[in-house]
């Protein structure tokens, strides 16, 4: 061996592996939490609760504009709401998932969801004030998540990728109402006249 080189050297960021081999052994009922975890996982587990209520109170909303829109001969619009609400439950999985990882309990329960939520439950009607409200709380959610994903940082890098890419989602289904609200509206504009 070179004695220039110290058999025990370590890289700038690299931890010996034996170090990390030892640790991932001590608490091992915490699954994927490890002791090298840097976010404060309460916090963590909070504000994911409030990302899952906020996508189930999106769910519920879609879907209610979903049947009332299809009622209303609007089958386009009606579409558009279903496909929106199965991505928002996708979104709650995702989440919930996370969240079990992180040694958490999803909450599930209706009562103060709401509260929990950032995004609201609005009926709305007619169609064009159903696209309306969704598009405001599609504008709550990229907020709110785009705050969630500064909060976690480097310290939770598995969460923080998650919330960006149902970031991404959301300012999709942002632009799909956006459009929706311009023309449904010229279409009822040209109707009046
Ligand atoms: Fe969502
Ligand atoms: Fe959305």
């Amino acid at each position: 061996m070179n004695p220039a080189i110290p058999s025990q050297k370590k890289g700038p960021f690299l931890t010996d592996i034996e170090e990390i081999r030892r640790r991932a052994r001590e608490h091992i009922e915490t699954g994927a939490v490890t002791l090298d975890y840097k976010g404060d996982l309460k916090t963590v587990l909070r504000v994911l609760n409030e990302a899952l209520a906020t996508e189930l109170v999106c769910v519920l909303r879609y879907k209610r504009h979903h049947y009332m829109a299809k009622g209303i001969h609007s089958q386009a619009v009606a579409e558009e709401f279903l496909q929106h609400a199965n991505e928002e439950q996708g979104h709650a999985d995702q989440i919930a998932e996370r969240i079990t990882q992180l040694d958490g309990a999803p909450n599930f329960s209706p009562q103060g969801m709401l509260t929990r939520s950032h995004s609201e439950y609005v009926e709305g009607e007619p169609l064009l004030d159903m696209i309306r409200e969704d598009l405001v709380a599609e504008r709550v959610a990229v907020e709110s998540y785009s705050e969630i994903i500064r909060y976690l940082g480097d310290n939770d890098p598995t969460s923080k990728r998650m919330m960006e890419a149902i970031l991404a989602n959301e300012e999709e289904h942002a632009d799909d109402m956006k459009t929706l609200l311009e023309t449904i509206g010229q279409e009822e504009k040209q109707r009046e006249r």
